[in-house]
């Protein structure tokens, strides 16, 4: 038997992503946002929603750019603050001690401190509602040198990226892997 909770987003899990950008002066704001993922391979596209309500939202609208910054397990802390805070009050980058640096290629900054950044131009906006959906096409992407694509340890366990639970708010951590994709279900046939 199933029971119905009705209408809403309910998808587990979804990722901790924090978005940076620049503000009409060049002042640097990053927010975090979980309604956001992959969304095409080819060109590569990534999608975030963000309400108009944000400072963030203003930027995107102004500067057509955003940096995608994936954030370690270990700056859980600074994830959630970027997530609780404005810029329209905070210098959110002075609070935290974290490194906004200028993208080569596109009007936004990543963050040193964080282990991947995708950096992105916005090439479709969607009103749906609440949220306004960005597509970013991802220019470039940048990684920790520490981070080994090779290693003894999958990428994935390097970087320690956060998820989210979207009805309890909880953060989580990535469990172990449990199976290689497109092989374990060879094995039924
Ligand atoms: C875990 C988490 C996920 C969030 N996801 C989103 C989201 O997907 N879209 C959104 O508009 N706001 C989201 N928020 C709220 C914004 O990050 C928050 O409103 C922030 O203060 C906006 O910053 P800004 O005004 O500096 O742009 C999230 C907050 C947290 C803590």
């Amino acid at each position: 038997m199933k029971k119905d909770l009705g209408a809403k987003t309910l998808v587990y899990p979804t990722p901790v992503l924090v978005i940076s950008t620049y503000d009409n002066e060049g002042n640097p704001n990053a927010m975090t946002v979980a309604w956001g993922g992959i969304c095409c391979s080819s060109p590569p596209c990534v999608t975030i929603s963000v309400r108009k309500a944000t400072y963030t939202y203003g930027n995107l609208m102004a500067k057509k750019a955003f940096v995608m910054n994936i954030p370690s397990a270990n700056y859980i802390q600074e994830a959630d603050y970027f997530g609780i805070e404005s810029g329209k009050k905070e210098n959110k980058f002075a609070k935290t001690g974290l490194t906004p640096v200028k993208s080569e290629l596109v009007d936004a900054p990543y963050i040193r401190e964080f282990p991947i950044n995708l950096e992105c131009k916005i090439i479709q906006v969607h009103e749906l509602g609440l949220h306004t959906q960005f597509i970013g096409e991802v220019l470039n992407v940048k990684m920790d040198e520490t981070i080994q694509e090779k290693g003894d340890q999958a990428v994935i366990e390097q970087v320690k990226p956060l998820l989210f639970a979207p009805d309890s708010r909880d953060y989580y951590g990535i469990g172990e892997q449990i199976g290689q994709a497109f092989s374990i279900g060879k094995e039924i046939g």
